[in-house]
């Protein structure tokens, strides 16, 4: 991608004609499979939960936005948020900001805490608090700022150092600033997560939920694009047009 201003960026990004058909705007590819060219080859695209022709241009442009180099969309902003957890592991320790999003707090209180990660929510606005809640088995810390519905804000670059300085990965709910106006993997975030459904879409049409990682080795990238492929999550076609037309 050309190194466009923002507002051009967000006209581009993922925004190219069909290679097929020459089609100016993103067809919606309504196929679940897709033919095999081969025993164990194909297109690009073998069935529409591990990849998608129009998730992928969704992907591309969350992706391009959020400044990071690999994009994931998913169903909701509820599959996003699960599928970042979804991957780690009994005994782990979540740190998380203490007045997010209600369903956020109800996942995690309802259904992570039973595989037994614990799930401590801390101000993460109290720098101090952060970095004293941190422990060895520390494998996340996650930020919504400003929370939805109170608007408590935290300092991403702040923690994201406090928690590189203990190996530990940071991701951010950026669903209420969007990525124009809030940038956190440029604040050094590993990972940012939206409700797509909300500002990005822009036009209350679709459900979706994204998650961006800041490098395609960045361990969120692969965990994501594993988590797509395994979990009930990932964004059904028709909402990956809706949300990529309003983004
Ligand atoms: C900040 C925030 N994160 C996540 C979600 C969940 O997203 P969804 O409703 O798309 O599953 C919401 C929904 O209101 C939200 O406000």
């Amino acid at each position: 991608m050309p190194d466009y201003k923002y507002s051009t960026l967000a006209v581009h990004a993922g925004q190219y004609p069909d290679p097929l058909t020459g089609a100016v705007n993103v067809p919606v590819y309504l196929s679940s499979t897709f033919e095999l060219t081969g025993i164990g080859t194909d297109k690009g695209w073998d069935y529409s939960r591990a990849g998608n022709p129009t998730r992928d241009r969704l992907e591309e442009a969350l992706a391009a936005l959020e400044g990071g180099t690999s994009g994931h969309a998913f169903a909701s902003g509820m599959a996003a948020i699960y599928a970042l957890v979804a991957t780690l592991h009994t005994g782990d320790h979540v740190i998380c900001s203490h007045n997010v999003y209600g369903g956020t707090q109800r996942l995690f209180n309802l259904v992570v805490r039973n595989y037994s990660i614990a799930i401590e929510y801390v101000d993460t606005g109290d720098l101090k608090a952060v970095e004293a809640a941190i422990k060895p088995n520390t494998k996340l810390i996650h930020i919504e700022t400003p929370t939805n519905p109170i608007m408590s804000l935290t300092d991403i670059a702040a923690v994201s150092e406090i928690a590189h300085a203990h190996g530990v990965e940071v991701s951010v709910d950026n669903t209420f600033m969007s990525p124009v106006l809030q940038s956190p993997l440029g604040l050094g975030a590993d990972i940012v997560m939206h409700s797509t459904t909300k500002f990005l879409n822009g036009h209350s049409d679709g459900l979706g939920g994204a998650q961006g990682a800041v490098s395609a080795g960045a361990e969120g990238g692969g965990r994501n694009s594993f988590a797509l492929r395994v979990l009930p999550g990932a964004a059904r076609h028709q909402d990956a047009a809706a949300a990529h037309e309003g983004a």
